[in-house]
């Protein structure tokens, strides 16, 4: 089972161009790449997904279960509002990382809560695009 998924939620498509304060320059397509060519290197698959719709991101896990090593996920804002989410990720046996690229904790109050974080297997916050790299590379040497 040498494959991981790159999960992205709401927005993240629009790296690049959003806020880039808390976002930085680097695109969607930039992490999807980057995380692909370290995955590589260890002799895995990457697949990546991103959804702007809370019910395919659930089906996503859903049909993942089993099927990949880990799965890195950066819900976006589905992190501070989903049960939803939360329970799918607690539904499957597939490790989760959650991923989120800017300092949710030096931001609004409402970014400090993660509804889904309580059922991952680990948390990565406010490193960037390196962030994403650094979950993969957990699921590598595990
Ligand atoms: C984010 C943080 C969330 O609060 C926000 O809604 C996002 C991106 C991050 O990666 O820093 O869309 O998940």
């Amino acid at each position: 089972m040498k494959k991981i998924l790159l999960l992205n939620g709401p927005n993240i498509n629009r790296l690049g161009k959003r806020e880039k304060e808390f976002y930085g320059t680097f695109t969607l397509e930039d992490i999807e790449n980057d995380v692909g060519a370290l995955v590589q290197k260890h002799g895995y698959e990457l697949d990546c997904f991103q959804s702007n719709h809370e019910g395919e991101l659930i089906d996503c896990l859903h049909k993942a279960d089993g099927v990949y090593k880990g799965i890195i996920f950066n819900p976006a804002a589905y992190t501070h509002t989903s049960i939803a989410l939360h329970d799918a990720i607690q539904s499957i046996s597939t490790p989760v990382i959650e991923v989120h690229i800017s300092n949710v904790h030096q931001r609004e109050a409402f970014r400090h809560v993660s509804m889904t974080a309580p059922a991952c297997h680990g948390q990565i916050v406010g490193l960037g695009a390196l962030g994403y790299q650094l979950a993969a590379q957990a699921f590598i040497t595990d």
